[in-house]
C-alpha cells in the first residue's frame, strides 16, 4: 500500500494570544501537593552494581549506541544511586511535599521474576524512602518508568500477554516491601510512549518497529497488567496500607486548526487515540478502548489486508476488570499540537501516524525548548484538563510531570516563564473551571539522561555537570522560583 503524504497547510487563525495568566491572583489550596519527579534509569546510574540485572535501556544504549544522539548511556547518569543523602537534601531545600521517583525493576528483581529478590535493591529503596520520610517528604512511586528487565524482553516484552502476570508479581513485592511507608503508587508511566514508541515507531527501547501492530499488543498487555495490579492492591494491601493506585498518561492537547467539522474531528480523534487509548478503558464507564479507535482501526485493518482488527479485543470479564481502576489519574503534560484535515489515508500502511484522522503539527512560530516536540502553549494545558473533566466525570488528577528543556543555563529564564505560565493555566483550571487537580510535580529535580536525546536536553531545576565524575549539582534560578511558589502558593512574576 502506498503511504500517502499529506501537505495541507495549517491555518493558524486559531492561535490564541500569548497566555498572560502569570499575573494570576489565584492561589493553590493549602492541601495542594507540590513535588518534583525523576525516573530510575534517567538518574540512578550504577547500572551493574551490587546485583542489579540488565534492562532494555542498558541493552539498547550498549548495543545500539547509534540510536542515542550523543552516543551516551545511563551507566552513571546522575549517580543518584550513590547520592541518596545529597539528593534528599536538594528536595528538602526545594520545600517539596512529594518526591515522585521510579523503582528499577532490575535492581529489585535482577531477572525480572519474583523468584529472586536482590537484597541491595531493597536496601537502596528503603534508605531512600526512609530519608524522605525523615525530611517530611512523601514518596510517590512509579513502578514502571520504561526500564523493562532484559530477560523479559527476550520473551517478547510487553506484546507478550504473559508479562502482565509477571508485572503483577513484581508490584506485589514492591507493595509488600514498601507499602507500609509509600501511599501513592503509579503503575505505568506513559503507556502510549512505552507502546507506540517502544514497539511501533522504534524511538524508545526496545526500539522495535512493528508499526501499527506491536504498539497495540503492548497496550493490551499493559492495560491488563495495570488493572490486575489495581485489584491486587485493593484486595491484599488497601485494608492495611490504605494508599492509592493510579496510572500516569501523557496528554498533549490537540487544537483544531479551524472551526470546520473536519478539523474538529481530526483534533478530537488525536486526543482520543493518544490520551484516550489508555484513559478510556480505565476511566470511562465502558471499560474499553474509545469507540472511534475501535472503528477506525478495524476499518483501516480491513483495507490493509488484515482479516481481523489490529487492535486486540477485551473479553467481557476483562472489560469489567479494567473499568474504574484508578484512584487518581496522573497527567504528564508539556505541549500542544494543531490538527486539520479529513481521512484520506485508508490505504496507508499500518502505523500510529496513519491510525489518525488528518494531520497534526506544531506551527513553526511557536516558541520552543531544546526538545523539538516541546512548544510552549499553556492554554492547551487548561484545555486538556477541561477535556478530562468533561469526558471522565471530573476524576482526581495529579500533574505527574510538566517542565521545560534547555541546554543548561543556570539563569534559566525561559524555564521560569514556562512554569509561571503553565501554573497560571493550572490555577485557572482549578478556580474557574473546577478541575479536580490535587497535585503538581515538576519535571525534573535535576538534569538527567533524556532517553534517545542523551544529555543534550536538560529539564532540571538543578544543573548536573556530567563531565565531572562526581556529578555535582548546582541550583538553577528556577529552583528558587519554584520554592517560592511552593512557599507562597502563588505564582511568582
Ligand atoms: C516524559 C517522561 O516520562 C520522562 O521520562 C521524560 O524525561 C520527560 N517526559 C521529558 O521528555
Amino acid at each position: 500500500y502506498a503511504n500517502i503524504i499529506r501537505t495541507k497547510a495549517i491555518d493558524s487563525n486559531y492561535i490564541p494570544d500569548r497566555f498572560e495568566a502569570c499575573e494570576s491572583e489565584y492561589t493553590f489550596p493549602s492541601n495542594f501537593e507540590f513535588g518534583v519527579a525523576t525516573a530510575a534509569y534517567q538518574i540512578e546510574g550504577a547500572w551493574d552494581v551490587a546485583g542489579k540485572g540488565e534492562n532494555i535501556w542498558d541493552f539498547l544504549t550498549h548495543n545500539r549506541r547509534e540510536l542515542i544522539v550523543d552516543g551516551s548511556n545511563g551507566d552513571i547518569a546522575c549517580d543518584s544511586y550513590h547520592k541518596t543523602e545529597e539528593d534528599v537534601q536538594l528536595l528538602s531545600d526545594l520545600h517539596v511535599d512529594v518526591y515522585r521517583f521510579s523503582l528499577s525493576w532490575s535492581r529489585l528483581l535482577p531477572g525480572g521474576h519474583a523468584n529472586f529478590t536482590n537484597p541491595d535493591g531493597i536496601r537502596y529503596y528503603n534508605e531512600l524512602i526512609n530519608a524522605l520520610i525523615l525530611k517530611g517528604i512523601k514518596p510517590m512511586i512509579t513502578l514502571f518508568h520504561w526500564d523493562l528487565p532484559q530477560p523479559l524482553q527476550e520473551i517478547g516484552g510487553w506484546p507478550n500477554p504473559y508479562i502482565a502476570d509477571i508485572f503483577v508479581d513484581y508490584a506485589d513485592i514492591a507493595f509488600n516491601l514498601f507499602g507500609d511507608r509509600v501511599k501513592d503508587w503509579i503503575t505505568f508511566n506513559e503507556p502510549y510512549q512505552i507502546c507506540a514508541e517502544g514497539y511501533s515507531t522504534g524511538r524508545l527501547a526496545p526500539a522495535y518497529t512493528q508499526e501499527g501492530i506491536g504498539g497495540y499488543l503492548c497496550g493490551h498487555t499493559l492495560l491488563l497488567a495495570h488493572a490486575k495490579t489495581y485489584h491486587l492492591y485493593q484486595k491484599d494491601y488497601k485494608p492495611t496500607q490504605n494508599g492509592k493506585v493510579g496510572i500516569t498518561i501523557h496528554g498533549a492537547w490537540a487544537e483544531p486548526a479551524t472551526d470546520s467539522a473536519e478539523d474538529r474531528l481530526s483534533a478530537d480523534t488525536y486526543v482520543r487515540m493518544y490520551f484516550g487509548w489508555f484513559a478510556h478503558p480505565i476511566l470511562s464507564q465502558t471499560g474499553d478502548y474509545p469507540q472511534i479507535m475501535k472503528d477506525m482501526i478495524r476499518d483501516k485493518s480491513a483495507t490493509q489486508g488484515f482479516s481481523k482488527t489490529r487492535l486486540p479485543e477485551f473479553t467481557n470479564e476483562e472489560i469489567e476488570m479494567i473499568k474504574g481502576t484508578a484512584d487518581f489519574v496522573g497527567l504528564n503534560h508539556y505541549t500542544s499540537t494543531v490538527c486539520s484535515g479529513s481521512d484520506d489515508l485508508i490505504d496507508a500502511k499500518p502505523s500510529h501516524q496513519n491510525d489518525r484522522i488528518g494531520t497534526c503539527s506544531q506551527p513553526p512560530e511557536w516558541e520552543g525548548g531544546a526538545s523539538s516536540w516541546l512548544k510552549v502553549a499553556p492554554w492547551g494545558f487548561r484545555k486538556i484538563l477541561n477535556w478530562i473533566k468533561d469526558e471522565y466525570d471530573n476524576p482526581e488528577v495529579i500533574i505527574t510531570e510538566n517542565g521545560y528543556s534547555d541546554t543548561g543555563d543556570l539563569e534559566d529564564c525561559a524555564r521560569i516563564r514556562y512554569f509561571n505560565e503553565y501554573l497560571g493555566a493550572l490555577l485557572e483550571a482549578i478556580h474557574e473551571d473546577n478541575c479536580n487537580v490535587v497535585g503538581y510535580m515538576a519535571w525534573s529535580l535535576m538534569d538527567n539522561f533524556e532517553w534517545i536525546h542523551g544529555y543534550t536536553e536538560r529539564f532540571g531545576l538543578y544543573h548536573v555537570d556530567f563531565s565531572n565524575p562526581d556529578r555535582p549539582r548546582t541550583a538553577k534560578m528556577s529552583s528558587y522560583v519554584y520554592r517560592n511558589i511552593i512557599d507562597t502558593r502563588k505564582i511568582d512574576t
